[in-house]
């Protein structure tokens, strides 16, 4: 059970200095989920990194995935956006052209520059068919994550990103997906194939996890599901002949913005991006299991359809909150409910490592400032 945790002040939803004290401190130098390697497949693909705010390019070459810089080492323009395939790489500007390793091929009229000038490049990592920027591996830190390999995560394919401009903060999204006591309430459809009581959570510093059994087969069956999920139950009893898999959700929350969420034959993998203290953007990647993502037009199909139709419900619900505490925050006042355990544990550990790290940051403040 997860220890006493106190919450995050309202201000913290709210406030510009705390929200560059976040960038800063929770944001920076921490490895970031880019996209999967599906992305680029063939030879000569590029991508511009709508995670990285387009500021970096991932491109394909001799089988070779690299992370460029998407800025002209000429005059710094921003140079590409969206995704394509070209043997070269060229700023629109200058005509400059780089190599898909970033090596500067041609510079017109000036042709001993090329010979010296390179894009910088990125530091790219692997993790089953999922590729991240960043300092470390995120593999090891889920080494010890007993249900990993049941995510079946290398398995899955990818099959689209949706991008959603949201008006709150960052963390309200983060503290949504760390409760489940909503669920019964706000998802209905959602809730017709979860067994509630059988939630539990998996505590990590750096995570938490929770896991999700489905109910019964005779309840799949006969229970009030929203149409949407009542479609999507259905393929899934048809496709296990009724022999539905142990865990009908398994959901990473990887500090402090990266959701990977399995259910059966898909995953989602959602990435929420502060902007400014009450705006943020939500990446979600669609993931489909190899064995039904060309094979079963319908069952994708479904799967998507209940997965829009409780991301939609949780939209409404952050929004509500955000709102809630905007009128606390105007009104220049606290507070903060109890936790409902153990509904409520994700969002505790989450406020534990926040507080944690944003501590960690004041404290070192005034060591600095005792030492001036
Ligand atoms: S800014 Fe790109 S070629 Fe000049
Ligand atoms: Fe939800």
């Amino acid at each position: 059970m997860v220890k006493k945790a106190a919450g995050i002040p309202v201000r913290s939803y709210f406030d510009a200095e705390v929200y560059q004290m976040e960038l800063d401190l929770l944001f920076r130098n921490r490895v970031s989920y880019l996209t999967a390697a599906g992305k680029v497949k063939n030879d000569c693909d590029y991508y511009v990194v709508e995670r990285l705010q387009d500021s970096k390019i991932l491109t394909k070459k001799g089988g070779q995935l690299q992370l460029i810089d998407n800025i002209c080492a000429h005059r710094q323009a921003q140079m590409l956006s969206g995704c394509g395939n070209s043997r070269f790489l060229t700023c629109p500007m200058h005509r400059w052209s780089y190599e898909h390793d970033g090596r500067c091929v041609h510079s017109p009229l000036y042709r001993d520059e090329k010979a010296t000038v390179r894009l910088g490049k990125g530091e790219l990592l692997q993790w089953k068919g999922l590729l991240f920027e960043g300092p470390s591996q995120p593999g090891p830190v889920f080494e010890d994550f007993h249900l990993l390999e049941a995510m079946q995560i290398d398995k899955m394919v990818y099959r689209r990103t949706v991008r959603e401009d949201v008006g709150y903060n960052w963390k309200h999204y983060i503290d949504v997906f760390g409760e489940n006591y909503h669920i019964p309430f706000i998802h209905p459809g959602f809730c017709a194939f979860l067994d509630m009581p059988s939630m539990q959570w998996v505590e990590h510093g750096e995570y938490h996890a929770q896991l999700i059994r489905p109910r019964s087969p005779r309840h799949l069956r006969s229970n009030n599901a929203t149409p949407v999920y009542r479609k999507w139950i259905d393929g899934l009893l048809e496709f296990f002949k009724g022999d539905i898999p142990e865990y009908a959700g398994i959901l990473l929350m990887y500090y402090p913005n990266l959701m990977i969420e399995c259910y059966p034959l898909y995953m989602l993998i959602t990435t929420i991006h502060p902007t400014g203290p009450e705006s943020s953007v939500l990446y979600s990647d669609y993931f489909h299991h190899r064995d039904i993502a060309e094979a079963r037009p319908d069952l994708v199909a479904a799967a998507e359809a209940a997965c829009e139709e409780t991301m939609l419900e949780d939209s409404d619900l952050c929004s509500r909150i955000a709102t809630g505490r905007r009128l606390l925050y105007q009104q220049r006042r606290e507070a903060e409910g109890p936790y409902q355990r153990p509904y409520e544990d994700g969002m505790a550990m989450f406020h534990q490592f926040y507080n944690r790290a944003m501590e960690a940051v004041a404290s070192a403040g005034l060591a600095s400032a005792g030492g001036a």
